[in-house]
């Protein structure tokens, strides 16, 4: 890495126009280039669950893995950092060089949108988990971007929204995972598109202190995309780098400030500085040097760990003695719900890639019960719902005759500029040709059943739909957001219905016309006619009682959970519980499995034989939950967020900002904490989830005293009393009864995962770090560690505490 003399010698090369220039994006994912001081462009991309790549193209697939809830699930810091690792591959794959993730906002509300994107309602575990994977990632020689910096936890006016939050909170909950991010080496900081208390973060102070006068930061402070919309107040403060470019607040206007003296040129400098360091980080400053040559992971590899990361986060909430099932003693398994077939492997929003294969349930269990059992699937009642993308399973491109789309790019005069055969409807950057105005999308249709179809088409602007000729849809859809990710991501669905017949193969020509400020998506999508409710209750109960077992796959839809909005309720869409309800009633073998990246009310829990939480569990998912089913692995999950019975009884029911704020009024009691100060019983706690073994907790012990400001161990020995090997998450948690200063009921501190066989006793070594032992005095603006005794309770989740022991904590500054 080059000194501080280097860079300023490069500095001053730089003329002030050169400077600014490099201070804002080129394009939208890239970094410009200064050929005066050698600096070669970068490029970032998100993140969290797989590597898109500087394009949003079907032919470009990526990797995807199970979303970060899942990953924080899995307890499992030495594969997180794996899976970090897997990502970075995949980045310098696809020319990658800055992965937009982890995202280390935490789960305050279960309504927040990006829920499924975020690790966890825990400041101590997100840390962990997030940190686990900037290392992965970083191990590679690619960027990891902590983001989004700060208290950017739920979606509702995220642009604008003011979080009031007190300092105490903001330190000990919101900022400590990025605190921690920090401490792992992470080279990329993103501000995110809030305010909080009273100022946008991308002009907040908080850029400064704590996160580089405090913690040291010394990487680069990037906006989230678009969240830029001033120029001095923003230039005054830590912010380095404006995205995405190359328009934006910044650039000319930032000269001109410059030049009245508004913005001092030292502070330009020193973004240039951490933009020329982070380049240098990267490799992308100075002579070209020899390219890697790390090898590639093989493809099997990758596909095992990712499956093996999905299961090790999938999460037995409940089981009355069905899980695992024996394959050799089945004859007929029902596998019932649209979600079994179409299993919802990743979230929605800029966080979405295109997988290079995904598995569903009921492909995993057919796989796993080929030549042994029967396999029934009923998809069960509609799910309502956007209709999925057109896509190679439903259209035809009239052109080629190819299963896909034909996509076309017009002139002004209706002439054909471009085209091109496309395996989906959903085109999020068609090619813009000189003279682009319309793009179109013609599929010939291939509906399997007769009936009402519902089309759709989304985007903004002048859109069209017509069917063999027939005019079915057509207007000018003006865009409401300013938000990028509904812009570009997930512009809203205009659906229109059409009878269609099995057998027949009508002509859908879709079009959209271009215009400035309105995105280039445009996704067509189609959906069967929804079958009746009762006859589809009906086969699904008939198919049930005939089977052995029945596995029924529940969840949310992209409607539900997706960024850019928060959730309204938590209950699953259409007669989904109902369904539930109705499977369990005909055979007490049911399998239930939640496929959600955040919780959903079950309000059937206690009905189902078993039930397993899958997340949106990446591309290997089906074949994990396969795995974890037939007992092959473990479901190694435990919850990294208290899953409540009801919205209702949750800490914090509305993400709803008013007069534009949004107070935190909880204070400190986020998640767990909140549902032990409220004396309310959740449907599952943090921490819990059961493995297929039983544990017994034996005996706890500790350190009577522990030295000041340090951190301190204890050791949890627990049996193994089932009848199977097994991994057990033992966890620690502190209280501080009697104390004069406010704490939480209890919070968690700390964990360790043991293994052991079948009757088996282990001793888990926990480490207790003196950062949870500390409080922030919000009077002396500084962290101290309270003299007194502190209780010290080991258990399996935040309301199963098994043992306890007091420690002797002296005073700390
Ligand atoms: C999201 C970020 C993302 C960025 C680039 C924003 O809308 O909030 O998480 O990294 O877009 O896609």
């Amino acid at each position: 890495m080059r000194d501080e003399d280097e860079l300023d010698r490069l500095i001053d090369k730089l003329i002030p126009e050169a400077k600014v220039r490099l201070l804002t994006g080129a394009d939208t994912w890239a970094t410009a280039a200064e050929p005066a001081v050698e600096l070669r462009p970068w490029v970032m991309s998100d993140g969290p669950a797989g590597v898109r790549g500087p394009s949003w193209d079907e032919r470009h697939t990526a990797v995807l893995l199970p979303s970060a809830t899942a990953l924080a699930a899995t307890w499992d810091e030495p594969l997180v950092e794996r899976l970090g690792s897997l990502l970075a591959l995949e980045a310098r794959r696809k020319g990658v060089h800055v992965v937009l993730a982890p995202n280390l906002n935490l789960h305050r509300s279960p309504l927040g949108g990006r829920h499924f994107e975020c690790f966890s309602e825990d400041p101590e575990l997100t840390g962990r988990i997030g940190a686990a994977l900037v290392r992965g990632i970083q191990a590679q020689g690619v960027a990891a971007a902590a983001k989004h910096y700060v208290a950017n936890d739920s979606e509702t006016d995220r642009l604008t929204v003011d979080v009031r939050v007190g300092e105490r909170a903001l330190r000990e909950v919101y900022l400590a995972p990025f605190e921690a991010a920090v401490a792992a080496g992470v080279r990329v900081v993103m501000a995110g598109y809030n305010a909080v208390n009273g100022t946008t973060t991308t002009a907040s102070s908080l850029l400064s202190t704590p996160l580089r006068t405090e913690w040291g930061f010394d990487g680069l402070v990037v906006s989230d995309w678009g969240a830029v919309r001033t120029t001095c107040e923003t230039a005054r403060a830590g912010l380095d780098l404006v995205m995405p470019g190359p328009e934006g607040a910044w650039g000319e206007a930032l000269l001109r400030a410059m030049e009245r003296g508004e913005v001092a040129p030292h502070l330009v400098d020193a973004k240039v500085r951490h933009l020329l360091q982070q380049a240098d980080w990267l490799g992308a400053l100075g002579p070209v040097g020899r390219p890697s040559n790390r090898p590639r992971p093989r493809p099997a590899a990758v596909r095992d760990l990712v499956r093996r990361a999905a299961a090790a986060g999938t999460v037995l909430l409940a089981n009355r003695d069905v899980l695992p099932l024996d394959a050799e003693r089945l004859a007929t398994v029902a596998v019932i719900g649209a979600h079994a077939a179409r299993t919802r492997t990743q979230g929605g929003g800029s966080a979405g890639v295109f997988p290079q294969a995904e598995a569903s349930v009921l492909d995993g269990v057919r796989a796993r019960l080929r030549g042994r059992a029967k396999v029934v699937h009923v998809p069960g009642p509609g799910l309502g719902g956007p209709p999925p993308a057109l896509d190679e399973a439903l259209s035809t491109d009239p052109d080629s005759g190819v299963p896909g789309v034909l996509l076309r790019v017009l002139d002004a005069d209706g002439i054909e500029l471009h085209a091109e055969h496309r395996s989906t409807a959903r085109q999020l950057e068609p090619p813009l040709p000189d003279g682009a105005h319309t793009v179109e999308i013609r599929a010939q249709l291939r509906p399997r059943a007769s009936g009402v179809w519902t089309l759709g088409i989304a985007g903004f602007g002048r859109m069209s739909l017509r069917l063999d000729g027939r005019e079915l849809l057509a207007g000018d859809f003006p865009r409401e957001t300013d938000d990028p990710a509904l812009v570009h991501v997930t512009p809203p669905v205009h659906t229109v219905t059409a009878e269609l017949t099995a057998g027949t193969l009508p002509l859908l020509v879709a079009r959209r016309e271009l215009a400035p400020d309105t995105g280039r998506a445009v996704v067509v999508s189609a959906a069967p006619p929804v079958p009746d409710t009762a006859a589809a209750l009906g086969a699904a109960t008939r198919a049930a009682s005939a089977s052995d077992v029945a596995i029924v796959v529940v969840g949310t839809t992209e409607d539900d959970e997706c960024e850019g909005r928060d959730r309204v309720h938590l209950r699953l869409g259409a007669d989904q519980d109902a369904l539930v309800r109705a499977v369990a009633a005909a055979n007490p073998r049911t399998v239930v499995i939640v496929n959600s990246g955040g919780p959903v009310e079950l309000p059937w829990r206690h009905e189902a034989g078993a039930l397993l939480l899958s997340w949106f569990p990446g591309q290997e998912g089906g074949a994990a939950l396969a795995d974890v089913l037939f007992g092959r692995r473990e479901p190694g999950g435990r919850l990294p967020t208290t899953w409540p019975a009801a919205l209702a009884d949750a800490p914090v029911t509305s993400t709803a900002p008013s007069g534009g704020r949004l107070v935190y009024t909880e204070g400190l009691h986020i998640g767990h904490r909140g549902w032990l100060r409220a004396g309310r019983e959740p449907a599952y706690w943090f921490g819990h989830g059961l493995g297929f073994t039983t544990w017994e907790y034996e005996d706890l012990t500790g350190p009577a005293q522990v030295a000041a400001g340090e951190s301190f161990t204890v050791r949890v020995r627990v049996r193994n009393t089932g009848d199977r090997a097994g991994r057990e998450v033992v966890q620690v948690y502190l209280a501080r009864p009697g104390s004069s200063v406010e704490y939480p009921e209890r919070w968690f501190a700390g964990y360790a995962a043991v293994h052991a066989r079948a009757g088996q006793t282990v001793t888990a070594v926990v480490r207790v770090p003196a950062r949870v032992l500390r409080h922030w005095d919000e009077h002396a603006g500084g962290w101290r560690t309270e003299a007194g005794p502190c209780r010290v309770l080991a258990g399996r989740s935040a309301g199963d505490v098994r043992l306890d022991l007091e420690v002797e904590l002296p005073a700390a500054d």
